[in-house]
């Protein structure tokens, strides 16, 4: 009697656990950006000798550039830092974020803020450089966000992933679906047996009854 609707209920465990891994690899895919560069021209606060310079989107956490302490010096960083990676882009969306350094009085001051989208990020390596004239020149990776917008291989690559997952999780469904009918069907087939030979038994054992009190009486 419980067998049943577990089975479909496991059923559906597997459909969501599908296209969770659907929408994971395909539609809302996440690209990690890291620094992979950067170069300060100016520092802004006059009363530190080295600047806090920090990394931030809107919305989320400051990220320290520890390293960054003096202008006009090539910074380069292998993606794997402590407080890499500066942010996550989803598929299409852009954020807003920017270069800031921290100021001993006032608002922190800022080199530059700007949309950070991933269709800027060039195959083949997903790499994307922004300058600003007198303040920084800073180049970012993200593997995963490359060619979004410039190269129309990739997008039609996960195009096609996205439409097999889709095809196996729909055949999956109808299995499961058919599964979960022939299962009820077997389950109430077999409860209709057991209703009878309940049924026959009671029978049985009212015969034996009768014979109980008809035979040992004679
Ligand atoms: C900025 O950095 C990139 C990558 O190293 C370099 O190719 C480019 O020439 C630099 N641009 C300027 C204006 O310094």
């Amino acid at each position: 009697m419980i067998r049943s609707p577990m089975k479909s209920r496991n059923c559906f465990v597997y459909i969501l656990l599908l296209y969770s891994i659907c929408l994971i690899s395909g539609v809302f895919s996440l690209g990690s950006v890291t620094l992979e560069r950067i170069e300060i021209f100016t520092t802004h606060d006059w009363l530190k000798y080295t600047p806090t310079v920090y990394f931030r989107c809107q919305g989320e956490n400051k990220k320290m550039l520890p390293d960054v302490k003096k202008k006009n010096i090539v910074y380069t960083f292998k993606g794997e830092e402590s407080w890499q990676p500066l942010t996550e882009l989803t598929d299409k969306k852009c954020k807003r974020c920017g270069f800031y350094e921290e100021d001993t009085v006032g608002s922190d001051d800022v080199f530059d803020e700007w949309e950070f989208c991933p269709s800027d990020f060039m195959p083949p390596k997903g790499r994307y450089i922004r300058f600003k004239g007198n303040e920084f020149n800073a180049t970012f990776l993200c593997p995963q966000c490359k060619g979004t917008a410039h190269s129309s291989e990739v997008p039609e690559e996960k195009k096609n992933n996205v439409t097999v997952v889709i095809i196996i999780s729909s055949i999956f469904s109808v299995v499961c679906i058919f599964g979960a009918v022939v299962g009820y069907k077997y389950w109430k087939r077999r409860k209709r047996e057991q209703d009878q030979a309940r049924f026959l038994k009671l029978f049985e054992d009212g015969d034996d009854i009768e014979d109980e009190f008809g035979l040992d009486h004679m």
